[in-house]
């Protein structure tokens, strides 16, 4: 059913066409172009928040509600959203919930009671929030949607994110370009994908499936546990340790005889855990995966160097911050935001206003122009 060293070499040759095949290269926030880390390798001119006085936020306090410190991409969304704020002269209440729905109502419950004046919220469950954002209008606090859609309120006035289908595109491309598919060789593949109740998830399986599906019904890509719909392939709250068991249950169930060839994942945690999984299997360089990831963490960065993850969606954290803050400034201040998408994120409610950024496909071919040239990591901290 495979034939690995085709497939590596093929997925060698090819990765280095990727990103023109995919056209995220001439799209990708210019990180070769970003002089360092200050500047957010922006495709766009600079953001109206560093343009503005910092008197005018005299005094303002933003509350802003991070889902979880368990992974490096949050960490960096607070901080980065933190010291702009900041720098502006903002006041920043930032807390982060671990994952635990009900912490994060009472963080922003106590924010409310100390009198924020904007709330800018990256949800777990994009649902769970609907009283105290309702509280949040009614107190007269505007209300930011961070990474994730806020669902089934009107309290929500901007929406800064990135394309969160064309991270499934971007990840179905690169499968697609990448593994040597063809139905007189099929691969097999297995999907983990991201939490029910986080929208980002339900848009990148769209975009995925999009991409394989017609590799699916061609007979190219085989999924031996039939696990091809999201209520059967998904991850809740995106848990490394819940994609490491699903992993290990796939394979001792249908991948006794054949070896699995592809673990589409959709985020580096997850591919972590079937990381392990295979390990545990006795998976070894010879018959590894392709595996896929998104937020090309420094860990996965570093996968991706050793060949152990073969790619990652790089998302420049810092540019979403700079979008984010202009959405700030506008409910504050009375400044135009940048939207660039007023169609596709409705929330059950209202059609919410977007800025998307553009996620970059990276793998070893480009890591270094698109994340060490761009500032992102050193290549002092991908060789520790
Ligand atoms: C984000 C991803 C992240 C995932 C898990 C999603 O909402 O968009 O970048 O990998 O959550 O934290």
């Amino acid at each position: 059913m495979k034939k690995k060293v085709l497939a590596a070499m093929l997925s060698m040759a090819m990765a280095a066409t990727l990103l023109v095949g995919c056209g995220a290269k001439e799209e990708a926030p210019a990180a070769s172009d970003a002089p360092a880390a200050e500047t957010p390798a922006a495709e766009e001119e600079a953001p109206a928040a560093e343009e503005a006085p910092a008197a005018e936020a005299n005094g303002k306090k933003v509350g802003v509600a991070m889902p979880t410190q368990s992974s490096e991409r949050w960490i960096n969304d607070g901080a980065n959203m933190k010291s702009k704020l900041e720098a502006l002269g903002y006041e920043v209440d930032l807390q982060y919930a671990e994952d635990d729905v009900q912490a994060q109502v009472s963080q922003i419950e106590n924010m409310i009671a100390a009198g924020v004046n904007c709330l800018v919220i990256a949800s777990i469950d994009s649902s769970a929030l609907v009283n105290v954002e309702k509280q949040a209008k009614d107190a007269g606090i505007p209300v930011i949607a961070y990474d994730r859609l806020l669902m089934d309120t009107d309290a929500v006035s901007y929406y800064a994110t990135f394309d969160n289908k064309g991270v499934g595109t971007a990840i179905g491309k690169y499968i697609v370009d990448n593994a040597g598919l063809d139905p007189a060789n099929p691969q097999t593949i297995e999907l983990f994908m991201g939490s029910p109740d986080d929208n980002n998830a339900h848009m990148l399986y769209a975009g995925l499936m999009e991409e394989i599906q017609p590799y699916l019904d061609n007979g190219a890509l085989v999924c031996k546990s039939g696990q091809l719909d999201f209520e059967s392939n998904n991850t809740l709250r995106w848990d490394q340790q819940t994609a490491m068991k699903r992993c290990e249950d796939l394979l001792t169930r249908y991948y006794a005889d054949e070896e699995l060839d592809i673990c589409a994942t959709a985020y580096d945690g997850l591919a972590y855990g079937c990381m392990a999984a295979l390990e545990g299997a006795g998976y070894t360089t010879d018959n590894w995966p392709l595996i896929t990831g998104q937020d090309a963490e420094l860990m996965a960065t570093k996968h991706i160097i050793s060949g152990k993850q073969t790619m990652s969606i790089y998302k420049d954290t810092r540019l979403l911050a700079d979008k984010c803050v202009t959405m700030v400034q506008a409910v504050l201040e009375g400044a135009e935001p940048e939207i660039n998408d007023t169609e596709q994120y409705n929330n059950n409610v209202i059609v919410v206003p977007s800025y998307l950024c553009t996620p970059v496909a990276v793998d070893k071919n480009n890591y270094k122009e698109v994340i060490v040239d761009g500032g992102y990591y050193t290549e002092e901290q991908l060789a520790e």
